[in-house]
């Protein structure tokens, strides 16, 4: 054998054992958890043949507590680069099959090393987190490790899109990382997230608590809003990454990719899916689905804070990323929780270049003690910044109610709102006319022979008077009132007539948002 089929046959079988993560026995037990390996989960989720792995012989220096005796194949993570339906992607997944796939220095750099380039290319970059936290046996090189992470996170944000995939537990310094991260993917029965595990708890507190009650992945996508995606599924999850990649741009810099214009393929009119009665709900992603290009609507965030809708959707072939109240979860308020993530993903659309329209039904800022104390001055403010800050083109239908702070805050010309439109059914007033009436009519209702009758009266009087949408383009605060049918024309026409938009804000470092 030449010398050069010798080192070639080295090379192969030094890659083959490396390739085989913690061994035969560690694979087993991932596979019986029902988890997929790390280099099977890149593969399930890249395009065929598309990946190339860097950095394989990586290695840690760590001679403590017996770590000079692990070998510790690519010190737990692979990274590399590839593609997803043609997009080119940066990528690394932990590997617990070595070491729980906890983070150590040198691991830790593999990482950084992979978010430098994603960043230097701007392309994205996708995290598969499973792992056991900071390396314990490493001390503070691994909290340095994670550090360094965290920080090129906090610079790559707003530039690249940063996806986490949490697919195993996600313990102790790992989790900060997905938290600074733009969307984060989590699998029923697979996913943890948690600052301290069940342990520590235990002994820190005495509490009992199973990993999946403390941060399973129902609890980060319904109840923290950690996460943004849930999937039931591994392969489930890997579906939800690419069609995410397909509606946003690689970097800041640049546009989503355009695809054929396509009809709504729902042929259910605006007029029949919104009830008549103001007091009765129903379902806003039916009007979402009438109006967006083949009727695909795709939700973020679907199971937290329900009573705002958040997602993307195309119009003639171009990514839009819709706000809207939604009727059927406590009337459409905003409250902190829906504030939040409808301010954050604002945020998203406007450092990546993405149209907003906003479609607003909805009553007012929750009131209440737990509000009030849970800092809805605060959390809610955020809708009012957001909306405020951002650039993009930014269109708002009033299908319906559009009462006090609620009408400012969805997107109102105020704010800034390139186009604003109303349907005839649109309320745009302080509050509701039973509230607004028993206030500012109490005398006389109270006064009255029969007050009943008489509250009613005084509250058509405010409907007739205010619960219209002809006050408000009686001043140009709404730019037309239009028929449900000519929704989708007319924001297919606006979002044309602001394909060009660039307005100039005054310079500044960066604002201070209500954090
Ligand atoms: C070193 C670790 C490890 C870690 C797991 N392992 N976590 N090794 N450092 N952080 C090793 C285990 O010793 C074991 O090695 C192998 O990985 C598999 O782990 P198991 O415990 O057998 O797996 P499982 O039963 O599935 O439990 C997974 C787990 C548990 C829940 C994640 O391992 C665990 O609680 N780990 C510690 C989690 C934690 O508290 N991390 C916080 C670190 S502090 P063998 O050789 O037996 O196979 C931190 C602070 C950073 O992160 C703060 C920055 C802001």
């Amino acid at each position: 054998m030449t010398s050069l089929k010798k080192n070639i046959q080295t090379l192969r079988e030094k890659k083959a054992k490396i390739e085989m993560g913690g061994g035969e026995a560690a694979i087993a037990k991932q596979e019986a958890k029902g988890k997929m390996t790390a280099r099977q989960r890149i593969l399930a989720l890249m395009d065929k043949n598309s990946f190339k792995e860097y950095d394989l012989f990586v290695k840690h220096e760590v001679r403590d507590f017996g770590m000079d005796k692990k070998e510790l194949a690519g010190d737990g993570v692979i990274t590399g680069t590839g593609t997803i339906y043609g997009a080119p992607i940066c990528i690394y997944a932990q590997d617990f099959t070595v070491e729980g796939g906890s983070l150590g220095l040198k691991h830790a750099r593999k990482i950084t090393k992979i978010m430098d380039h994603a960043l230097k290319m701007k392309i994205p970059i996708i995290g598969i987190n499973d792992s056991g936290g900071a390396r314990i046996q490493e001390g503070v090189g691994a909290l340095a490790g994670y550090g360094e992470i965290f920080y090129r996170n906090t610079i790559a944000s707003g530039v690249i899109p940063q996806l986490s995939v949490i697919l195993g537990p996600c313990a102790g310094g790992a989790v900060y990382s997905p938290a600074l991260t733009d969307f984060v993917f989590v699998v029923d029965g697979i996913s943890n997230m948690f600052i301290t595990g069940p342990s520590v708890i235990k002994t820190v507190i005495g509490e009992e608590i199973s990993m999946e009650d403390l941060g399973g992945a129902r609890v980060h996508a319904e109840i923290t809003g950690n996460a943004h995606f849930f999937a039931r599924s591994e392969q489930e999850c890997f579906d939800q990454i690419k069609k995410l990649i397909t509606f946003i741009p690689w970097n800041n810099s640049t546009k989503a990719t355009s695809v054929k214009p396509q009809k709504p393929t729902i042929k259910k009119s605006i007029e029949d899916i919104i009830p008549s009665n103001p007091k009765q709900p129903y379902d806003v992603r039916d009007v979402l689905r009438s109006i967006i290009d083949n009727s695909d609507f795709f939700e973020i965030q679907e199971l937290f804070a329900a009573n705002i809708v958040i997602g993307f959707g195309r119009m003639n072939g171009e990514t839009v990323g819709f706000v809207a109240n939604q009727p059927m979860v406590l009337a459409g308020v905003l409250d902190c929780d829906s504030s939040d993530k409808a301010a954050r993903f604002i945020r998203y659309c406007d450092a990546f270049n993405i149209p907003i329209v906003t479609l607003e039904d909805m009553p007012g800022y929750l009131p209440g003690v737990d509000q009030e104390h849970a800092g809805v001055i605060r959390h809610g403010a955020k809708v009012l910044y957001a909306y405020s800050e951002a650039t993009v083109p930014k269109i708002t239908v009033i299908l319906r109610k559009a009462y006090g702070g609620g009408y400012i805050a969805m997107n109102s010309r105020h704010l800034g709102a390139d186009f604003v439109f109303a349907l005839p059914s649109a309320e745009i007033a302080v509050m509701g006319p039973e509230g607004a009436a028993n206030i500012i009519f109490r005398k006389e209702i109270m006064e009255a022979e029969n007050p009943d009758e008489m509250r009613q009266l005084k509250v058509q009087e405010y409907i007739d008077k205010f619960a219209n949408p002809y006050v408000a383009a009686a001043n140009g605060f709404i730019d037309a009132v239009i028929e449900p049918k000519e929704t989708r024309d007319l924001l297919l026409h606006t979002l044309e007539m602001s394909r060009t938009k660039d307005e100039i804000r005054p310079i500044k470092k960066h604002g201070i948002p209500p954090f």
